[in-house]
C-alpha cells in the first residue's frame, strides 16, 4: 500500500515516553546525510519541533523521540497511520565524515539514536571507533544492539541496571588516561556535552556536539537558536539551524548556551499543563 508523504509507517514504544517512528517521505529519505535534521510539525497549529534524522531507507526515514513537552507529547501520542502536518529537511550541515584515525563517539539518552547514523559513517570510512552509550537506565539504553560494528563498545548506567555505573563523561574520564583520540562526537543532554567537551580540551582533542538550541524558524532568519562561541582571541555568534547543528564543544560557550535552553521554561511549563488537562491521563505514554 503507497502512503501519503509525511505518513506515520511504523511506531515503536522504546521506554516511556521514548518512541521511534519511520516517517513516509521519500526527499528526506534520499538526500539525509548523518549529522542532519528535519523540523517537524504535527498539526497546522503546532509547534515547530527540530530532530535528528536517525536512519533512511527507501522513501521513509526514522526519528527518534522523546516526550519532554507540549509538543513532543503531542507527537508521541500520534500512531501508524497518522499523517505530519509538514516535514522540513533534511536541514544543518552533515557530520565532518572522514579518515581520522582513533575516534570516540559518546551516545547519552536520546542522543544515542543522533550518534547512530554518524557512528555508522565513520566506520565505513576505515575509522577505528571507541563507542560510550550511556542512560540513566538499562530500559532507556536504546538500540544498544545496533552498534555491533564498533571495535569498542561501553555501556553505562546512572543506576548500573547495566554496564559500568556512571555517565559516560565518567567512561570517557577513564577511557582517556590511556587511550589516545583524534577527534570525538558527542551527543546528548547538555550538561553531557558539556563535561565531555572539558574532557576533549583537557586532552586537546576536538569534540564535535550537537547541540539541541531551542528553535523557531529553522532557517537562520530569526535568532532563537544563536550559540556563542569563544577561543583566545574573543567571541563570535553563529546559528545552531544553519551553521550547524554540530560545533566543536571546546569553544561553546556553555554558560550562555544553557541559560538559553532554560529562558522558556514557565511558558514551557504552562502550555504542558494546559495540553494535559485537555487531552486527560497520559501515564501510558
Ligand atoms: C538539531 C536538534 C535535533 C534534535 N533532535 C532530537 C531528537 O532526535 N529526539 C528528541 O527527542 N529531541 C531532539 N531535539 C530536542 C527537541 O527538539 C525538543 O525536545 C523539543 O523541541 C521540545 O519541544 P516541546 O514543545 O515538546 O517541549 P518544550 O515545552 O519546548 O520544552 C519542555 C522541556 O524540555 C526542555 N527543552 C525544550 N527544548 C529543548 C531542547 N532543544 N533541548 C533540550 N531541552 C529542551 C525545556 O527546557 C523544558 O524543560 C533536537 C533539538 C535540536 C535543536
Ligand atoms: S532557528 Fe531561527 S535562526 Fe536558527
Amino acid at each position: 500500500m503507497e502512503f501519503p508523504e509525511n505518513t506515520i509507517v511504523r511506531k515503536r514504544r522504546f521506554a516511556p515516553k521514548l518512541y521511534e517512528f519511520w516517517i513516509r517521505n521519500s526527499l528526506v529519505s534520499r538526500k539525509a546525510k548523518p549529522g542532519q535534521f528535519v523540523i517537524v510539525r504535527t498539526s497546522e497549529r503546532g509547534e515547530r519541533i527540530p530532530l535528528t534524522i536517525v536512519d533512511t531507507r527507501p522513501g521513509e526515514f526514522r526519528l527518534v523521540v522523546k516526550a519532554v513537552g507540549k509538543s513532543t507529547y503531542e507527537l508521541c501520542m500520534k500512531n501508524e497511520g497518522d499523517v505530519l502536518a509538514d516535514v522540513v529537511g533534511p536541514l544543518g550541515k552533515p557530520s565532518e565524515v572522514r579518515n581520522y584515525g582513533n575516534v570516540l563517539v559518546l551516545g547519552g539518552g536520546v542522543g544515542i539514536a543522533a550518534v547512530l547514523p554518524i557512528a555508522r559513517a565513520l566506520k565505513e570510512e576505515g575509522n577505528k571507533l571507541t563507542v560510550i552509550l550511556g542512560a540513566r537506565t538499562i530500559d532507556e539504553l536504546i538500540l544498544r544492539d545496533e552498534f555491533g560494528f564498533c571495535d569498542e563498545l561501553l555501556l553505562t548506567t546512572d543506576d548500573g541496571s547495566l554496564g559500568i555505573k556512571g555517565t559516560v563523561v565518567d567512561a570517557m574520564r577513564e577511557l582517556v588516561k590511556e587511550k589516545k583520540f583524534d577527534v570525538a562526537w558527542a551527543v546528548g543532554p547538555a550538561v553531557m556535552m558539556k563535561f565531555a567537551s572539558y574532557v576533549a580540551k583537557e586532552h586537546n582533542f576536538p569534540i564535535w556536539v550537537s547541540l539541541n538550541s531551542i528553535m523557531v524558524d529553522g532557517t537562520g532568519m530569526c535568532g532563537g537558536c544563536r550559540v556563542t562561541l569563544k577561543d583566545e582571541k574573543g567571541s563570535k555568534i553563529e546559528y545552531t539551524c544553519v551553521d550547524g547543528p554540530e560545533f566543536d564543544g571546546r569553544f561553546v560557550d556553555w554558560d550562555v548556551f544553557m541559560n538559553r535552553l532554560t529562558q522558556y521554561r514557565e511558558q514551557e511549563r504552562l502550555a504542558l499543563e494546559k495540553f494535559l488537562a485537555e487531552v486527560g491521563d497520559v501515564s501510558w505514554l
